[in-house]
């Protein structure tokens, strides 16, 4: 049989992503990085989406000739449907609509955190797709999210955060000491040299599958606020084992909830996703475990673990396969519940 190729438009937040896929192999996986928003300390939701309006046309361009394939042959256009920004939500549904008239094919809306979790079905090689049921930690800078996937679209929420994403915790603490956003990387890649146990943080104690990271974040503000008091260059003398201790008291936490998570299910395959799942402490961490306790650990490749269009991709192929599509009148969420 012959396998669809779908387009698929990623636009939720600040990177413009295209992706093409043929079955479930990535023909091109585009990111335009919107850097202008590094000066402002975090996303400005009006450049957003005029940047995405301004990247949009030349990146699909860039994504069908990467793809080595002719406008003709793609089956269906995907899109984000949410949640996310919407004026960044609404310049990708809108061009995909477009595109879906012009060309006359089917149109697919997607939610983003299911995408996140479904990205692990992308044919990589060397990489199997998890078996149903699996657990899925979904951490980016929006969502933190422990998740029971029974079939492609049964998942149930078994635990999110309470208030800060753990993203948005890594980032907040990396603007603390200096790093722009997002901070994240910056936190992993100055850990890598640094004692993890240097500095000690209380863990919130929040009950059964939930999180709370913002409690950590004002810890963090007091701890350096201390430590500049006693040292005006605190920061600087203390960089590597400052990140690696902050990273370590976030990532161990994660690890702990994934750990309960089995335990109540008594499900031992774990899938990890979404930006922070890029973290070599978590990965590393969870990596042990499964060497150790017999875990079913599913990593991605680090291109796949921030937003990307492949993701979207994915999702509409297995939605082609079921005949899931949308009208056109579909119109895209900021907060968009796990409707199909
Ligand atoms: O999934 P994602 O690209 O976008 C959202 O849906 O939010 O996640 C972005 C988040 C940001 O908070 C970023 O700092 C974090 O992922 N991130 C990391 C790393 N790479 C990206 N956090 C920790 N370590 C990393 N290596
Ligand atoms: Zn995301």
């Amino acid at each position: 049989m012959k396998k669809p190729i779908i387009i698929a438009i990623e636009s939720s937040c600040d990177d413009t992503a295209i992706a093409i896929v043929k079955g479930n192999s990535v023909l091109s996986n585009i990111i335009g990085v919107q850097h202008i928003h590094h000066f402002y300390g975090g996303v400005v939701p009006e450049l957003a989406s005029r940047s995405h309006q301004k990247e949009i046309v030349p990146l699909v361009h860039q994504a069908i000739f990467a793809a080595n394939i002719v406008k003709t042959q793609i089956d269906a256009v995907a899109f984000t449907k949410g949640p996310g920004l919407i004026g960044s939500l609404l310049v990708g549904s809108s061009f995909a609509k477009s595109l879906a008239m012009a060309w006359v094919i089917p149109f697919i809306g997607v939610h983003h955190i299911q995408a996140h979790i479904l990205s692990h079905f992308i044919e990589i090689e060397g990489k199997s797709s998890p078996k149903f049921p699996f657990l899925c930690l979904t951490m980016s800078g929006g969502h933190t999210q422990i998740i029971l996937v029974e079939s492609y679209f049964e998942m149930t929420l078994l635990g999110q955060t309470i208030d800060d994403a753990v993203g948005e915790a890594f980032d907040k603490i990396a603007k603390i000491v200096g790093f722009h956003y997002p901070g994240g990387i910056w936190i992993d890649y100055f850990s890598k040299n640094g004692n993890p146990k240097k500095f000690i943080f209380s863990k919130p104690k929040i009950d059964g599958l939930d999180f709370s990271f913002s409690g950590l974040k004002t810890q963090f503000f007091n701890f350096i606020r201390k430590g500049l008091k006693k040292d005006p260059k605190f920061i600087k003398n203390n960089l590597y084992d400052i990140c690696a201790s902050v990273q370590a008291t976030l990532g161990d936490l994660l690890f702990e909830k994934m750990m309960l998570a089995t335990q109540q299910t008594k499900i031992f395959s774990i899938a990890l996703s979404g930006g922070v799942s890029a973290n070599s402490y978590i990965r590393k961490k969870f990596s042990k475990a499964a060497s150790k306790n017999g875990l079913q650990l599913h990593l991605l490749p680090i291109e796949y673990t921030t937003d990307n269009a492949a993701m979207i991709a994915i999702t509409a192929q297995i939605k082609y396969s079921l005949a899931l599509f949308d009208d056109l009148d579909l119109v895209p969420g900021s907060n968009c519940g796990w409707n199909l």
